[in-house]
């Protein structure tokens, strides 16, 4: 197999900038063309990082790519990257991968029925912060994780998305926007889920956008037809409970992202929708305590406002499920993205739906094994 894979992106949007960006940081991929059903979005990308604009259906028959990556909206995600599998590439999703858990299954038969692979962002639990998260947990820090919380919570997305419509509609909503990145942090860490329950609400039925300042669409109303508040318990395989609370309806709080209490500590984790951050222990002793920031290289600010690339406030290091998954790939071994975990998240996350709409507590069918972890040096081993 070539050395290098290649890879096409589909969906020149917002995030695809990041995707391109990033994509140059790994060693085993390189983006050759990028794709769009709005063909100027696909030439204005491709012309700002040198590489093909193509339609959907020329990428899908390019030679040259070996991995496809899914950067439409989760509406057309399905279909997209069906689409893809049966033109022979791999596929890596941005989140949600499915709408729909018989979606993630579908996927998942004919993904091994070609022989091929289908992961799905977020990568963000590959983070350096994350991943020293993990290690203090699988070290013994807190010993057995007992219960926990977990909340993602604001005011929503008309406050700063030009065009918030999909966020409002079904599809949308807070679990399938943001649940992902919590979901499969959670699992990362403790496992996989059992049974949920949830009960769900919906804080305003309109919204008005009032997004950047010169957004012509500013003062427009939208009808609120998703829930975007739940407050979800989850039991995991190993016993443990973590309540999970998503909602665009909170002006102001002060939990902490994610917590989780051991038999013989607890341990404050930062924001999943990040790589980087301070992760924070205390044992019996009940004194929290920064644990000191190993030197991972996915944890090297590297990011700033508005994509600026140097006032850097953050880690960013999208793409990296993309090097994992070539890395993976060429190694013959299971990625850490992979969709045996991703179709358990959009399970789980689609049971929260379902509890609150039903009001009953939903058993999982599906499970997964945690993803290996990936340290300081085989992260390094993905980067140029
Ligand atoms: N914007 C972010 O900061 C961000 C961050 C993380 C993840 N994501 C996820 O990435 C995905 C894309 O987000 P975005 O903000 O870039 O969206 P976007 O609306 O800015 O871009 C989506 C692009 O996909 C194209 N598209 C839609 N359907 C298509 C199809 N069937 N075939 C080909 N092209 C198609 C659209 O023309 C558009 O250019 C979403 O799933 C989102 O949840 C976005």
């Amino acid at each position: 197999m070539d050395k290098v894979l290649g890879v096409g992106i589909i969906g020149c949007g917002n995030i695809s900038w990041a995707y391109l960006k990033l994509s140059r940081l790994f060693k085993d991929i390189e983006v050759r063309a990028v794709a769009d059903i709005n063909m100027a979005a696909a030439k204005a990308r491709a012309a700002e990082f040198g590489v093909r604009a193509l339609t959907v259906k020329e990428l899908l028959a390019a030679k040259d790519i070996d991995i496809v990556v899914n950067l439409t909206v989760p509406a057309t995600h399905f279909a997209v990257s069906k689409q893809i599998l049966e033109a022979g590439k791999h596929v890596y999703s941005e989140k949600p991968m499915t709408l729909s858990y018989k979606d993630a299954l579908a996927l998942q038969k004919l993904a091994a029925k070609k022989k091929l692979r289908v992961c799905s962002a977020p990568d963000t639990f590959l983070g350096a912060s994350h991943q020293q998260a993990r290690k203090t947990l699988d070290d013994g820090a807190i010993g057995k994780v007992v219960s926990g919380t977990a909340h993602f919570m604001g005011p929503g997305m008309e406050m700063w998305h030009p065009n918030p419509d999909f966020f409002f509609k079904p599809g949308g909503g807070p679990v399938l926007d943001m649940g992902p990145y919590y979901i499969t942090n959670l699992i990362n860490l403790i496992g996989p889920v059992k049974r949920v329950a949830a009960l769900l609400g919906t804080g305003r039925k309109e919204r008005v956008i009032n997004s950047q300042p010169n957004n012509p669409r500013n003062g427009e109303k939208l009808k609120v037809t998703t829930p975007t508040t739940y407050h979800a318990l989850l039991e995991f395989v190993n016993g443990a409970m973590v309540t999970v609370s998503l909602s665009w309806d909170v002006w102001a709080h002060r939990h902490q992202n994610m917590e989780l209490y051991g038999q013989t500590g607890a341990l404050f984790v930062p924001d999943p929708n990040f790589f980087a951050g301070d992760v924070i222990v205390t044992g019996t002793d009940q004194k929290p305590a920064v644990v000191d920031a190993w030197d991972h290289p996915f944890g090297k600010l590297n990011w700033g406002h508005g994509n600026s690339q140097t006032d850097l406030k953050w880690a960013n290091y999208r793409c990296a499920g993309v090097a994992e998954m070539a890395s993976a790939i060429k190694r013959k071994k299971l990625p850490r993205c992979d969709i045996s975990l991703v179709a358990h998240v959009v399970e789980v996350m689609t049971a929260m739906l379902d509890a609150g709409k039903s009001k009953k507590v939903v058993t999982l069918k599906s499970t997964c094994k945690r993803p290996a972890p990936l340290g300081p040096d085989e992260a390094r081993a993905l980067m140029k």
